[in-house]
């Protein structure tokens, strides 16, 4: 029998963000086209979400689709924008019911703009929604981020800056930064992921690969940050 993981909700991140990888090596592993791989995850998706909801865990963010995913094969990209589609419409329509608040971080605007009318439909009717955030990464990128951030500063006329404006011009503005940073798949790299916001962000990086990504799992890794001694440059113990 698997041994019970006991969560201590004191020490649960605030902020707890997920790098979604391992679909196309979790198809591949079954012989099938990668596109299974990618249903298989927008499933662990919808428990992660809703588990987190559970938990009281008040910001979540996914990150599904970098400003690097372009170059990937069309169909498949065409595959990932179908099944962003369906889970917006779907899934994630019965879970904003719940009082949860979607945000996007990323040029969305660049998806088809069928896409884009679902999105937009989903920001507006949950944007005074408040039991927890799901913040959506897609077209996303750490780097495109700041220089837009960047761009934006200059736009206002803005002389100088500190790190207070240049959090506001991103795409974070309204959320806390990352406290806990997971990536599945077992590659230990952040790909572009929240350059700015991950400066004091713990990592981790379990082998499992997204799909099999469960509520277990999640547990998991709760356990694993809540053991974490976070010092933010000071001496301190944990508690
Ligand atoms: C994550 O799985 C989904 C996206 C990045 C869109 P991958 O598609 O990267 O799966 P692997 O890494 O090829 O196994
Ligand atoms: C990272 O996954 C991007 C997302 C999770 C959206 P990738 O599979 O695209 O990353 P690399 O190419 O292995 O670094
Ligand atoms: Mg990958």
């Amino acid at each position: 029998m698997l041994k019970q993981i006991e969560l201590n909700p004191e020490k649960f991140p605030n902020h707890i963000a997920f790098i979604i990888d391992g679909n196309g090596r979790w198809a591949n592993k079954r012989g099938l086209p990668r596109s299974y791989g990618h249903k298989a995850g927008i499933k662990a998706c919808k428990v992660v979400i809703e588990e987190c909801l559970k938990l009281g865990i008040k910001y979540v963010s996914l990150y599904g689709f970098s400003t690097e995913n372009w170059n990937r094969p069309k169909d498949e990209i065409e595959t990932l924008f179908n099944l962003f589609r369906q889970f917006i419409k779907t899934d994630l329509k019965k879970v904003l019911k719940e009082d949860v608040k979607f945000i996007v971080s990323g040029d969305y605007t660049a998806f088809p703009s069928d896409l884009v009318e679902v999105i937009e439909d989903c920001l507006e009717k949950t944007k005074n929604n408040k039991k927890m955030v799901l913040n959506l990464c897609i077209n996303y990128g750490g780097r495109p981020e700041i220089v837009r951030a960047i761009n934006n500063i200059i736009k206002d006329g803005i002389k100088e800056v500190d790190e207070k404006t240049v959090a506001s011009y991103l795409y974070t503005a309204s959320i806390p930064d990352p406290d806990f940073i997971v990536r599945t798949s077992g590659e230990n790299r952040i790909s572009n992921f929240m350059l700015w916001q991950c400066s004091y962000a713990e990592f981790y990086f379990p082998k499992t690969l997204w799909p099999d990504f469960n509520k277990r799992e999640l547990y998991k890794s709760l356990d694993n940050f809540s053991k974490r001694n976070r010092r933010f440059g000071a001496i301190k113990e944990n508690k």
